[in-house]
């Protein structure tokens, strides 16, 4: 007998059920409601993992209670949410999508799980992959944006980052997809709201990322609070036990999310903690995350004939297996030990700087206002964001500490040792208080240019942070109008967990700089880039809305019988606004400019089997070194079902010294042209299909060629 099958024959039903019990510590408070004291849990065998504990010493003591004090010396299984970095805080995962760069996504993410596991964290809450359409949704700052295969990249970078080629590793940290799945499609942008999307959507939209984390090797995976059309994910049997596991394989440990197999009441599914325990059970959710329904409910239902000892069972043996599979019975501490402290800290903040100034995305660009010139004398550093140090490590910050994150105040003051700079708040970032704008006005006089910092707190994104507002809070726009009317060159950095609709910015700053939550080297990647130390190269994973009207907004629209036309009455708009985004999905400009022209397709006529090549010249037309970012779409023009407008395919980034010219090329499998076909299976039809290369989803930046598919 196995290790698993002898500790399974010894255990009696509480161990068991303690095996499936997560509560949480202390340390940290990411969800309602804290236990106390958890040492006697421990102790007794009733509690298997916990989550918000962390730090060598205190993993270390609990793990010794529990394998040296509890009757079957079972490990602990120790998570944390460690989102965007552990100690070092990198750019919060919406800023991080802006790099399309899975290399990057990959190596924050092994920071992270050297940072943590040497805090004695074995398990993450992460990646988040969390397609989102609506800006109003706070979450849409902790995932990879609205496109579906730009998340499934992510997906892959991000499991293989955290988890290592060895999960048994000292340093290798257990991924967690989550919210499985269809999370940011909630009715009105509103947290924890319920969800109704169409099974095709649901197939092509948001299981995808999951399948790819499932064949990265997650090690688990979280259901999402909220329930698809009237089945809350925690209970969801047939998208938990059916597609998860049957269809796609997962062996892995479902770990509900924060209190959810309790709120399975709330939701108006279960009766009492009981059947609640029972219904998650049996949909396949193996961890209770904090509810302590499995406690209190899964021996009841036993008895009831709710649940049966073999569905225990099975839990169990998930559980205990991924707790081999982390190494803890063979070493219980090797996490928190192995790694020393500081020996990679200057590498690490090195990355993080590098990862923050190529999340920033130039949003607009009038003439030549940017890169500052060298010789800039006195710069007005204006807005309740320039000195926020805190604000910048974003709403899931870790471990990371508030006071080593660089302001941008700081960051622009290291970079322009020589120049003067007066900085002002002017307003709070909330608040009705307007008595600091003319102080701050007074500041600019001098100024060969202001530097305005407006948006968000960190706390106005994330979780249980929807706005109906996208607009900048407080009164900022006091401050912003204020400073605009002063005829100086102004330049904007945005920083924020989401779009935010300002048309009137856009319209009247000399440029926009969307610099999100960038963590702890914020300031330093903020000034690479107004310095041009650093030529900005993001891109934008989202169509940017010019009103909160056009949420839900995405690239890859279904065509309208009546497609917008401007002007046209009868056409898909509306009778106050354009329907377009104010910057479309993939929009960021560079201090270069880039001209692509002879797009190619090879072969134009293709079999299933066949690989096309598809190659575009690209020239760099500006004095200035950069790096150039194309989108590869396709479209199945004519189909048995209505195809999307434009389809990410790939992604490529070219660097071109100033004049330089080059080629780019992508190899497209014909079998990337298929789509879930009426049956819910693939299907790659015959007939045309257009590939669209450009710098954005902008259709009138776009090149085009065309293939054609015969069986
Ligand atoms: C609730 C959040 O939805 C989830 O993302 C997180 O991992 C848990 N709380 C644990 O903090």
């Amino acid at each position: 007998m196995g290790r698993i099958d002898t500790l399974l024959a010894a255990m009696t039903i509480e161990e068991k059920i303690g095996q499936l019990n997560m509560v949480a510590s202390t340390l940290a408070v990411t969800g309602p409601g804290q236990l106390g004291d958890i040492h006697e849990g421990i102790r007794t065998g009733r509690i298997g993992s916990l989550l918000n504990h962390w730090g060598a010493d205190e993993v270390h003591a609990v793990q010794r209670l529990a394998v040296e004090e509890s009757r079957l010396g079972v490990p602990l299984l120790l998570g944390l949410d460690v989102i965007h970095g552990h100690r070092t805080i990198f750019p919060v995962p919406l800023a991080e999508a802006c790099l399309f760069a899975p290399d990057l996504w990959e190596k924050t993410a092994r920071a992270a799980a050297e940072e943590a596991t040497q805090d004695g964290v074995a398990l993450t809450f992460a990646p988040m992959l969390d397609v989102a359409r609506d800006p109003r949704w706070g979450r849409i700052v902790e995932g990879p944006g609205e496109d579906s295969w730009v998340a499934s990249q992510m997906a892959a970078a991000k499991t293989l980052g955290f988890q290592g080629q060895d999960l048994a590793a000292a340093d290798s940290l257990a991924a967690t997809a989550k919210h499985f799945c269809a999370y940011g499609a909630v009715t009105a942008g509103r947290e924890y709201a319920s969800v109704d999307v169409s099974e095709r959507t649901l197939r092509e939209i948001y299981l995808p990322p999951f399948s790819a984390a499932v064949a990265a090797g997650t090690a688990a995976v979280m259901p999402a609070f909220i329930d698809l059309a009237g089945v809350p994910m925690t209970a969801n049997a047939p998208l938990l036990q059916g597609w998860l596991r049957r269809e796609l394989g997962f062996e892995g440990v479902l770990i509900s999310d924060y209190n959810a197999v309790a709120e399975l009441m709330n939701h108006g599914v279960a009766a009492d903690a009981v059947e609640a325990a029972a219904l998650a059970l049996k949909a396949g959710v193996d961890i209770d995350m904090t509810s302590d329904c499995y406690v209190r409910g899964l021996t009841e239902a036993l008895k009831r004939g709710l649940v049966t000892m073999a569905e225990i069972d099975a839990s169990v043996r998930r559980v205990l297996d991924l707790k081999q599979r982390l190494g803890l019975f063979d070493d219980p501490y090797r996490r928190g030990s192995a790694w020393p402290h500081g020996a990679r800290d200057a590498e690490r903040g090195e990355l993080a700087r590098e990862v923050g100034r190529r999340a920033i995305v130039l949003l607009t660009h009038r003439a030549t206002i940017l890169p500052l010139p060298p010789e800039t004398q006195r710069i007005a550093l204006i807005g309740p964001l320039a000195a926020a140090s805190r604000e910048m490590l974003g709403p899931w910050a870790s471990a990371g500490r508030a006071q080593d994150a660089v302001s941008i105040l700081e960051g622009l003051k290291a970079a322009l040792p020589q120049c003067r700079i007066d900085h002002a708040a002017g307003v709070e970032i909330t608040g009705e208080k307007t008595d600091g704008i003319s102080a701050a006005v007074d500041l600019c006089a001098e100024a060969a240019i202001v530097v305005l910092c407006l948006g968000e707190s960190a706390a106005m994104s994330g979780e249980a942070a929807s706005r109906v507002d996208l607009g900048l809070p407080g009164r900022q726009r006091a401050l912003a109008e204020a400073i605009l009317g002063l005829g100086k060159p102004v330049v904007v950095a945005l920083s924020s967990g989401r779009p935010l609709t300002l048309p009137w910015l856009f319209e009247r700053a000399d440029a926009v700089l969307a610099t999100w939550f960038l963590g702890h080297e914020a300031g330093h990647a903020v000034a690479d880039v107004l310095t041009g130390k650093f030529n900005p190269t993001g891109r934008l994973p989202v169509s940017w809305p010019r009103h909160v009207g056009q949420v839900p907004i995405f690239y890859n629209e279904l065509p309208a019988g009546r497609p917008y036309a401007p002007g046209v009455h009868y056409s898909s708009t509306y009778l106050d606004l354009q329907p377009t985004p104010q910057f479309p999905f993939g929009h960021g400009l560079s201090y270069s400019r880039f001209a692509l022209s002879d797009l190619r397709c090879k072969p134009t006529q293709v079999h299933p089997e066949d690989t096309i090549e598809v190659s575009l010249a690209v020239y760099n037309e500006s004095p200035v070194l950069g790096e150039a970012t194309l989108f590869l779409f396709a479209r199945d023009p004519v189909a048995s079902i209505a195809r999307p407008l434009l389809e990410l395919k790939g992604v490529q980034k070219a660097v071109l010294a100033p004049g330089e010219r080059t080629e780019v090329t992508w190899r497209l499998p014909v079998k990337d042209l298929s789509f879930v076909g009426p049956n819910f299976e693939p299907v790659l039809e015959p007939g045309r299909f257009e590939i669209h290369v450009g710098q954005s989803a902008d259709p009138s930046g776009l090149l085009s060629c065309a293939v054609e598919l015969t069986k």
